[in-house]
């Protein structure tokens, strides 16, 4: 076919029961007070999925085609009021919710139970064992760190280099219980993207961390997140992870940042700092197999075929 045939559109009246089911549905969750309780933040996420997929898209899908659109319209008009009702709930709530981490109460358990009134933290194991999987606890986390939009990478990897990808929050919340920090220690996130895991780790702990991370846009992301919550013991290092300074560290962090040659010369520079102190490395991904040949490395968890398990070693 080519562009100047007309395309044949099926015009189609949707039925009765498609506009009646989709508008009991808009009624339902206009009615629903429960959504509009701050605390409520897994069911009021569940409701704005649930608009945006099964009825604005579904709504959007009959458009396409129906001769009759005005009643479609004004329903996907209530669902979209709906649904941004919804999310303005979840934006007030982070506000609020940065402003009291700002006044620096919210720091260790404090900072556990703050989170857990709202979303659930499992870190059990997941139903697809051989990728990270993301869940509400990872939403919850976006919404209270990310103040702006992600930025574009400025510059371009090099091969062995992996791209951003956010350890899922509930490994961060398992590392900040597994590595055992005293309140001495200090934890690098080598390939520290957005600056999460680093936040996180100060937050639940209330250790110095820092992250070091090749592109300089994710730096200064992570940056202005740190400030924008008053976290002054949380630093962003804007170096390529074969010429940073590993002097403070004790703890270091890897979602697989790097690979091949690469992840052994940076191992090389770790094996050096544990000459003059112990360290730890924490792995998640397929650099834990690299990782645990390293024969200056006791593994503390148990080995498993999972990458996407926390491993935990320690320099003997
Ligand atoms: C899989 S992501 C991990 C992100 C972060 N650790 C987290 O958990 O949210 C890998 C990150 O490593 C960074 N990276 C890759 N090579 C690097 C290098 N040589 N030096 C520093 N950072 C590097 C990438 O830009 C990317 O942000």
């Amino acid at each position: 076919m080519t562009n100047k045939e007309p395309r044949i559109v099926n015009y189609q009246i949707p039925s009765e029961a498609a506009i009646f089911e989709l508008q009991s549905c808009i009624e339902a969750m206009e009615k629903n007070a429960q959504l509009r309780k701050e605390k409520n933040f897994d069911e009021r996420n569940a409701v704005i999925d649930f608009l945006e997929f099964q009825v604005i898209g579904r709504i959007e899908e009959l458009l396409r085609v129906t001769a009759q659109p005005s009643k479609l319209g004004l329903l996907k008009y209530r669902a979209e009021k709906v649904k941004s009702a919804l999310e303005e709930i979840d934006s007030n709530l982070f506000e609020t919710l940065r402003a009291n981490i700002r006044t620096g109460t919210y720091t260790g358990a404090e900072f556990k139970n703050l989170v857990s009134e709202y979303v659930g933290v499992n870190t059990g194991d997941r139903e697809h064992p051989g990728e990270p999987g993301y869940d509400n606890l990872d939403l919850f986390i976006n919404g209270l760190f990310s103040v702006q939009a992600m930025p574009e990478q400025t510059k371009d990897l090099e091969p062995e280099m992996v791209y951003y990808q956010k350890t899922p929050a509930r490994i961060v919340f398992e590392l900040a219980e597994e590595a055992h920090f005293s309140k001495e220690d200090v934890f690098v996130d080598i390939g520290a993207g957005l600056g999460q895991a680093a936040i996180l780790v100060n937050l639940l702990t209330g250790i110095a961390a820092k992250g070091i991370e090749f592109e300089p846009a994710f730096c200064a992301y992570a940056r202005d997140c740190a400030s924008g919550l008053d976290l002054s013991k949380v630093a962003f290092i804007h170096a390529d992870a074969r010429e940073a300074d590993y002097s403070e560290g004790t703890v270091f962090f890897m979602f697989t940042p790097f690979r091949g040659e690469m992840l052994r010369e940076v191992l090389g520079m770790l094996w050096k700092e544990s000459l003059k102190r112990k360290i730890k490395v924490i792995t998640y991904g397929p650099c834990t197999a690299e990782v645990a040949l390293q024969s200056w490395l006791h593994c503390a968890t148990p080995q498993d075929d999972n990458m996407y398990k926390l491993a935990v070693f320690s320099s003997l």
